[in-house]
């Protein structure tokens, strides 16, 4: 995690919101940087993620300085500047509003301080044996799980669009060939059978096709994440 959180530049004391906090494992590492002098606010739509989250934290004994609130929209329950930092993994892609939320994230982080997003893009996953065309059919007909599939290659031109200054942007890329990552495709399969684009036998098929490429230790999954961080 740790080269993923680099430039959000964190440290002891600081205040922190984890936008988009799911069952809070990366709630967790922050809560680690920031120490009990700080504050790390995790923010979800999903209550029972929320709960997750809360348990999380206080098992890992930081439940006083920490605060998770469930969000029913995309405002973000806290003031103006009240944030140092402002992190977001993995959740641009599901907002229906991309210029919205991030001027949200401005508002909240204090003039100065840093919002730091990872995100994926699902145009770049690479999954063989399936090549170029049929992965691109089969995400194409999965679409629907995401409001912005392509978000991050957008979200270095959004941040700037969007006001931040100092924006920067890096990609890092792993090789899965253990299939690691099939429980991902598993999932975006799921979306494409949803879709009624995708018979179920066919999604079967696709997945068989990997399992056994990966039992051969022939199969080679990986999806970049984009890092993109900005100054408000
Ligand atoms: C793929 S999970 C990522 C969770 C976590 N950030 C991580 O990297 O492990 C996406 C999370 O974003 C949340 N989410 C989606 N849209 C949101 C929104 N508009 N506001 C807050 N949370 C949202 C979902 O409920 C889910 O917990």
């Amino acid at each position: 995690m740790a080269p993923l959180l680099a430039p959000a530049d964190l440290e002891p004391g600081q205040v922190v919101v984890d936008y988009g906090c799911g069952p809070g494992g990366l709630a967790l590492e922050l809560a680690r940087c920031t120490g009990p002098s700080g504050h790390v606010h995790g923010v979800d739509l999903n209550a029972d993620f929320v709960g997750m989250a809360r348990q999380a934290l206080a098992d890992a004994g930081f439940a006083a300085f920490t605060t998770v609130h469930h969000a029913t929209d995309d405002r973000i329950p806290l003031d103006d500047a009240q944030a140092d930092r402002l992190v977001c993994k993995n959740v641009m892609e599901y907002v229906p509003d991309v210029a919205a939320t991030l001027a949200e994230f401005r508002r909240v982080v204090r003039p100065g301080g840093i919002v730091h997003i990872i995100d994926s893009d699902w145009g770049m996953l690479v999954v063989e044996p399936l090549g170029a065309t049929r992965l691109r059919e089969l995400m194409d007909a999965a679409s629907l799980a995401f409001r912005t599939p392509h978000i991050g290659r957008i979200l270095y031109s959004e941040m700037k669009r969007a006001g931040f200054s100092d924006v920067s942007v890096a990609i890092r890329a792993g090789a899965d060939t253990e299939g690691r990552m099939l429980p991902v495709l598993q999932h975006v399969a799921q979306f494409a059978e949803v879709s009624g684009k995708f018979e179920q036998k066919r999604v079967d098929a696709i997945l068989t096709e990997v399992r056994q490429s990966i039992a051969e230790g022939a199969c080679l999954m990986t999806l970049p994440q984009f890092m993109v961080t900005g100054r408000a």
